[in-house]
């Protein structure tokens, strides 16, 4: 197959920061995606409906002229969120979904939740209105295992939610782990996960294997070689209940290769050829349209997009750095060869 032409897609969960980097960044998603979930760990964090409209405007404005790109928001959920916000965002008809960071998890959660069961209210409402929950599904435990914290916080936390409000519409974010496909895979249809592309292409190894590579560093951490395929398996199966959700998550360079390197994988520029190349490892190139571009639509309600989109198979190389503000930013593959192109 020399070419791949798809119904455009979009992205359910993006990082895209705000001011100078979100300038940066905005053009390679609104190229690739006709709408992404964008996500509120701003500082300070997006927790109401005001915030996230004058955080769309700001997106607007950033947008190059002509591009086609809708951004579909989210608040960040405290512990004091009232249920009553809930009901403006579901009213406001531009707030998707509402993001729940367990606190110290990762980047940014600072002001998340500690005890979810202090968040009742509002995710009782949530299930009436049917207002998705987006799970940054770890545990902030720091006596659990890095490795370990999908599978426990699934355990101890997302398994017990799940059952106490059976109709609350859930995504188990960026999922890592083969316990986490089970779990989506044994809930009803309200429960859904989303994949990137560096967890379906990268285990472990490609983090400390040889040397540390902090442009692979993100969390949830990349996982053994077992879990990748488990992630793979689902992401191809094509089941409903995985769509694709980059977690694009832009830092400066020196931010990431320092000593104590931050999170995140910068895959805007890229990702519908990434994730391309896992999908034809895989030998499923024919799955990719459904993963990218009906599923999420379908899971948020929203109508499925009419344009389409022409991947090539042509090689490029992937820039060792990008513009970022009056910085630079290192994208995922920096200075490799892709084998697949988005066409003009
Ligand atoms: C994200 C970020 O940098 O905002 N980092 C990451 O590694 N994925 C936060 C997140 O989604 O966990
Ligand atoms: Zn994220």
């Amino acid at each position: 197959m020399q070419t791949l032409t798809l119904t455009r897609p979009d992205d359910w969960h993006l990082h895209l920061r705000d001011g100078a980097a979100l300038a940066a960044v905005l053009p390679h998603t609104a190229r690739q995606f006709a709408r992404a979930i964008v996500m509120p760990n701003l500082k300070p964090p997006v927790t109401s409906v005001a915030q996230a409209a004058a955080y769309r405007q700001r997106i607007l404005a950033a947008l190059p002229a002509g591009s086609d790109f809708t951004p579909l928001m989210t608040l960040y959920l405290t512990e004091a969120t009232p249920p009553e916000e809930i009901e403006r965002a579901k009213a406001c008809g531009f707030v998707h979904a509402v993001k729940y960071y367990p606190a110290g998890a990762t980047t940014h959660s600072e002001a998340g939740v500690s005890d979810i069961g202090k968040c009742r209210a509002a995710l009782e409402r949530m299930e009436a209105l049917g207002l998705p929950l987006l799970v940054h599904g770890e545990t902030a435990d720091a006596a659990v295992d890095i490795f370990d914290r999908e599978r426990v916080f699934i355990e101890q936390v997302l398994a017990p939610l799940a059952q106490r409000l059976p109709r609350l519409r859930l995504v188990l974010e960026h999922v890592t782990t083969r316990e986490g496909v089970e779990f989506v895979e044994s809930c009803g249809p309200s429960v859904a996960a989303t994949l990137t592309a560096h967890h379906l292409l990268y285990n472990r190894n490609a983090l400390l294997a040889g040397g540390v590579r902090p442009h692979h560093y993100c969390l949830p951490v990349p996982k053994r070689e077992a879990h990748r395929q488990a992630l793979v398996q689902a992401a191809v199966s094509g089941s409903a209940k995985f769509f694709l959700g980059s977690d694009s998550a832009p830092h400066a360079r020196g931010a990431k290769e320092a000593a104590c390197g931050c999170a995140g994988c910068y895959t805007a520029l890229h990702a519908l050829e990434l994730y391309a190349e896992a999908f034809e490892a895989a030998g499923a190139l024919d799955r990719l349209e459904a993963f990218a571009s009906f599923h999420g639509a379908d899971f948020y309600g929203l109508p499925r997009n009419t344009a389409r989109l022409t991947l090539e198979r042509a090689e490029w190389r992937v820039p060792q750095a990008l513009p970022y503000g009056d910085d630079v930013l290192v994208p995922l593959r920096a200075g490799e060869t892709l084998n697949w192109r988005l066409k003009a």
